[in-house]
């Protein structure tokens, strides 16, 4: 037979009726000291598809088992031949006649290659001599052909008791040496001779009519290997943020760790001056996490300067007056905005080794907010966010900056509109005019980092920090033509959309007006 013909032969046997086999035998005899003694429908069962059955009934613990590996020595065909017919020295040995034979005539007796070899070996042995006339002869009346016992030894047991034979027999290219490997088999924990079909699938059914609980679910094979992916496509919100990365660090900005989902209030809202009544901390706005649900690793002398500008005043303000507690900065939440990661951002900056030096960072990245989805919202969404801290900056530059900035991404008609936070002054959101909807639509928000977030960050007094944010969904929609935010990120989105909408390319009109 073929390896082919003989692999496609093993596939034939079930791994059902193999593992149905091997729970009878089991249930039998109590154990399977090795397989190599199992008799499936009258064969020898082959390995691979044993352990395919052991595996699957390993993983449902109806039993367990353990691989045993040794070497097995087998004869060549030579081998076999001194096995069969004696040795090369025994056969010259015996084709000698008591009157002795002319050394020309052994050939033709013993073939020529056992007269080439086992003459030496038989004169070796001192099986054999030269007589007066020149003649081979007998010196031995009887001979034992040890070299064939050793062989009919290894092919009977597949081994034999001593090494140094088996390694000169190997060396005469007698026998060689295979791996084998055998299995033994014992009941596990959930033993029975009754395979019940296990399910795969969690189904509504299952769950209405309560059959779930006596169900015996198939485990997850985490370890088992996924389909490689052909090729990647980038998200258009991917596309849109590396085109916005780019602006970036074109003008010279550096990026922020944005890495951390989960914050503690005191970044987000804090050391923002959001007072700790604000709305926007209610559970109805803000995921707060339950387990852990609080840290306090924030640094606290920073704390009890944000502590007293809440709640008495400092850094020329009187404050809110109202009784600031530590437990409410201590609340784990996911970040609402990436102002949180700006604010970590600019403590670092005040406390770097040699002080306060001019900076300008951004961020791209996810936000999270507990709002009401529509065809507009969603619970999480991603910002884009430029802050510039200097002495002496002020509102005109954050204005310059933020139509540069728009310009680069091919927005020209901007307009800003006084707003509030509680963390600028002045606040300005950022209008642009949509030519599609022929109307003004807001793109973003930004202002001036007030004193009262400034101060307890430990900036210096001349320094004024500047910053805005920008959604990157709402570019984006625009950019690629859709209108629901749930066609764009979500369950709901088509993964034909994300690969085939075309790269993004911004119509950057600075390049070419200057
Ligand atoms: N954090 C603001 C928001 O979530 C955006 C903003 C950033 C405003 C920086 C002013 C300064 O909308």
């Amino acid at each position: 037979m073929t390896s082919s013909k003989m692999a496609a032969a093993a596939t034939s046997v079930s791994t059902d009726d193999l593992a149905q086999f091997i729970l009878n035998t089991l249930d039998r005899d109590g154990a399977i000291a090795s397989s190599a003694d199992l008799r499936f429908q009258g064969q020898q069962v082959e390995n691979q598809a044993l352990h395919g059955a052991l595996t699957s009934l390993e993983r449902r613990e109806m039993i367990t088992y353990e691989t045993i590996e040794f070497d097995k020595w087998v004869l060549t065909a030579e081998g076999a031949d001194i096995e069969a017919n004696g040795s090369h020295e025994a056969k010259v040995f015996n084709a000698i006649p008591a009157d002795g034979l002319a050394i020309g005539d052994l050939g033709k007796k013993v073939g020529a290659e056992s007269a080439k070899i086992g003459q030496g070996k038989a004169f070796k042995n001192k099986w054999i001599g030269k007589g007066k006339d020149g003649k081979l002869v007998r010196l031995v009346a009887t001979i034992r052909d040890v070299t064939q016992e050793d062989l009919a030894t290894i092919k009977k047991t597949h081994a034999h008791s001593d090494a140094k034979v088996l390694a000169e027999l190997k060396k005469r290219k007698l026998c060689d040496k295979e791996k084998v490997t055998h299995y033994r088999v014992a009941k596990g924990t959930h033993f029975s001779t009754v395979i019940v079909k296990q399910a795969t699938d969690l189904t509504v059914d299952m769950l209405l009519s309560g059959s779930w609980q006596n169900l015996d679910f198939k485990k997850y094979n985490f370890d088992a290997l996924g389909q490689e992916p052909s090729g990647g496509h980038l998200h258009p919100l991917m596309k849109v943020r590396e085109e916005f990365r780019q602006i970036f660090f074109e003008m010279g900005f550096e990026e922020m760790p944005t890495n951390r989902y989960v914050e503690s209030s005191f970044w987000n809202f804090d050391a923002l001056f959001q007072p700790q009544q604000h709305p926007a901390r209610d559970m109805h706005d803000t995921f707060f996490l339950k387990n852990p649900a609080t840290s306090n690793r924030f640094p606290k002398a920073c704390m009890e300067q944000v502590k007293q500008v809440h709640s008495t005043g400092g850094f020329g303000s009187i404050g809110y007056g109202y009784d600031w507690k530590e437990e409410e900065a201590e609340k784990l939440l996911l970040r609402t905005h990436t102002t949180a990661v700006s604010s970590n951002m600019l403590y670092k900056l005040a406390h770097q080794e040699g002080g306060f030096t001019p900076a300008k960072y951004f961020s791209i990245d996810r936000v999270f907010r507990n709002e009401t989805v529509d065809a507009t919202h969603l619970a999480e969404f991603h910002q884009v966010e430029g802050v510039i801290a200097d002495v002496g900056l002020t509102l005109g530059d954050l204005i310059g900056f933020i139509n540069v900035f728009c310009q680069k991404m091919g927005v020209t008609n901007i307009r800003f509109k006084p707003a509030y936070n509680p963390y600028t002054e002045p606040s300005m959101e950022i209008f642009s005019y949509h030519q599609g909807l022929g109307k003004w639509v807001e793109i973003g928000n930004s202002g001036m980092f007030r004193p009262e977030m400034l101060g307890p960050l430990g900036l210096p007094d001349n320094v004024r920090v500047i910053a805005w944010g920008l959604s990157l969904e709402r570019p984006t929609m625009i950019k690629y033509g859709i209108d629901n935010i749930r066609e764009l990120l979500g369950h709901k989105c088509d993964l034909e959309m994300i690969q085939k909408n075309p790269i993004c390319r911004l119509d950057k009109k600075m390049g070419r007006e200057n």
